[in-house]
């Protein structure tokens, strides 16, 4: 909801608001078991901010390692 908030409140100031999943990544948090390192999730959670732009590029939310995006 936040980021929905965000998009719209943003949006005629041309700032994108977008949620990434960051995939399940080996941190502290994530544990040692998790299935990515963390270049893995930052290198897809960038190229997924690259790619944003204009209305498909706000208020949604992104898979950072997929790409693809997440029904709220
Ligand atoms: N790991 C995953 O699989 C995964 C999946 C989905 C979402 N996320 C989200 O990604 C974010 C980062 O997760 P992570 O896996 O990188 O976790 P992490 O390895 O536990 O790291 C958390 C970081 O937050 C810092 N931190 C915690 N409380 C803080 C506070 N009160 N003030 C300032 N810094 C604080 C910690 O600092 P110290 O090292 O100094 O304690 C640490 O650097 C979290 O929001 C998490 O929910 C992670």
């Amino acid at each position: 909801m936040i980021t929905t908030k965000m998009s719209l409140d943003l949006k005629n100031e041309g700032i994108l608001a977008t949620a990434i999943h960051p995939g399940w990544v080996k941190t502290d948090m994530g544990g040692p078991t998790a299935s990515i390192d963390t270049v893995k999730s930052v290198t897809g959670c960038m190229s997924v901010m690259e790619k944003l732009h204009g209305e498909e590029g706000t208020g949604k939310f992104y898979h950072g390692v997929t790409g693809d995006t997440i029904g709220w």
